[in-house]
């Protein structure tokens, strides 16, 4: 056992806002409001649902996670959020279509009084979208103001403790870092000038960094992913991290890739290629908001495979990603693998995959656990990128030099040492020697 952690109480209320109150926010909001009232269950979710092992196997010592460590409860929850349209969460998600509409006249009070602030947008940055719920401002630097000011109220006005912003809106166009993302004077110089580097996403942040909150990214944009953010997310003590939620096909790949590796099986092709009908497919209809979602989605298994420390089983192997606008599937996606093997001596196999998801019933327990671990890490003083969740993303952040870690169970055995970390617990190696002393 090492000295627990000093973590700050959970008092009051934690604030949750998402840029963003499309299918995944109304589905998270919805859900959190009916698992409170008992009409559901938040399945998915490992700070609701999860068990923790603590000592030997022999201890039988296995709480909830919420038993072991203090963490806000659905309860403590205050929901808002930004969006381009000024539909309420109720009218939001019955056009999201995700849940019943039973569910949802149910709980329709408490959806109807939650209502988006009005949005930074750029329809540069989201190509297919034309919002009409739009902050104005001469330059950039004057919609982060407005924002923090929005954070500001939201907070004072709703008596909350603490603030976390989870990113749930469209995936913006492809960005690289440049040398507006470089440094702090940088990016201010750029907010005054309109930099044309800086995107609405990259906006929210830099607001959050300056309030002081925890800012998680859902999409794979850049958004907190470059080094100004970072660095003022040190200078003012708030944990980041990102990007892109891990649900669907990607989180079946680094569920099957380990497999493969684990057992020297080599790879010839991995074609993965999916239908889906909701707003976020239309916006990736767009050819550069997908080229995000590509890069984002293609870098899982070269870093799980590592093709230069296996070249007779992974070098060369074909990977391709396609995802099709298809409205009449909703959001319930269908994402389909071929993937091409091979064993002994190289003979070959294959893995057909055929994945009926819901795009929004799996991304939603993905935000309830964000929101609630990073308020954790801000109140265990923890700052900057925070690589023990990237169990949620697929495309995690990681320290400048390192490679992410994209093997979900080696993600999620990183998140809960973190836990018995903070907590003073030993760490789990699984080297269980000694049982047989
Ligand atoms: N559902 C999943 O499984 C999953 C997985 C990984 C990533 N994501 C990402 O999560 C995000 C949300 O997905 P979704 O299915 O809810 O999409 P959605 O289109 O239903 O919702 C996005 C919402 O964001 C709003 N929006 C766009 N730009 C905005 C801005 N600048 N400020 C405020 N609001 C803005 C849109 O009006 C829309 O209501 C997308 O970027 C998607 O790529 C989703």
């Amino acid at each position: 056992m090492s000295k627990p952690v000093e973590i700050k109480p959970v008092a009051g209320k934690l604030g949750v806002l998402t840029p963003g109150l499309g299918a995944v926010a109304t589905t998270f909001i919805a859900g959190t409001i009916a698992a409170r009232k008992g009409l559901g269950k938040p399945i998915g979710s490992l700070v609701e649902m999860g068990t923790i092992r603590l000592g030997k196997r022999t201890d039988n010592r296995t709480p909830m996670i919420k038993d072991f460590i203090e963490l806000a409860s659905l309860d403590d929850i205050v929901f808002g959020g930004w969006d381009i349209f000024e539909e309420n969460v109720y009218e939001a998600a019955m056009h999201a279509g995700v849940l019943d509409k039973d569910l949802l006249n149910e709980i329709k009070p408490e959806l109807e009084s939650i209502k988006p602030m009005k949005a930074v947008f750029d329809p540069a940055y989201v190509k297919k979208l034309h919002g009409t719920y739009i902050k104005e401002g001469k330059t950039k630097m004057d919609l982060a103001e407005q924002l923090r000011e929005d954070i500001r109220s939201f907070k004072s006005e709703n008596n909350l403790d603490r603030l976390v912003i989870v990113w749930c809106a469209s995936t913006e166009v492809y960005l690289q870092p440049g040398a507006v993302h470089e440094t702090v004077e940088a990016f201010e110089n750029g907010l005054r000038n309109n930099d044309e580097g800086i995107a609405p996403s990259m906006i929210y942040a830099y607001a959050a960094m300056k309030e002081g909150v925890p800012f998680a990214n859902g999409a794979p944009n850049l958004t907190v992913d470059m080094p100004v953010i970072q660095e003022l997310a040190r200078q003012n003590g708030v944990p980041i991290s990102g990007k892109d939620f891990k649900t669907g096909q990607t989180f079946m790949k680094t569920l099957l890739a380990p497999g493969l590796k684990a057992r020297l099986l080599g790879l010839n092709g991995w074609f993965s290629t999916n239908i889906l009908g909701n707003r976020d497919g239309e916006v990736l209809d767009d050819p550069e908001s997908f080229k995000s979602k590509e890069v984002s989605k293609l870098g899982v298994l070269e870093y799980i495979l590592q093709p230069d420390k296996y070249p007779d089983l992974y070098k060369d192997f074909y990977h391709k990603v396609r995802i099709n606008y298809y409205p009449p599937r909703g959001d319930n996606k269908e994402g389909w693998d071929n993937i091409d093997i091979f064993g002994w001596l190289g003979y070959p196999m294959q893995i057909k995959v055929d994945f009926l998801c819901r795009d929004s019933i799996l991304a939603a327990p993905i935000v309830l656990d964000l929101a609630v671990f990073m308020d954790l890490a801000q109140r265990a003083g923890m700052s900057g990128i925070q690589e023990w969740l990237s169990f949620y993303f697929k495309s995690p952040m990681v320290a400048p030099g390192l490679y992410p870690e994209h093997d979900i169970f080696i993600q999620l055995m990183k998140l809960k040492n973190t836990l018995r970390h903070l907590k003073g617990e030993d760490l789990i190696t699984h080297l269980g020697l000694e049982y047989y002393d």
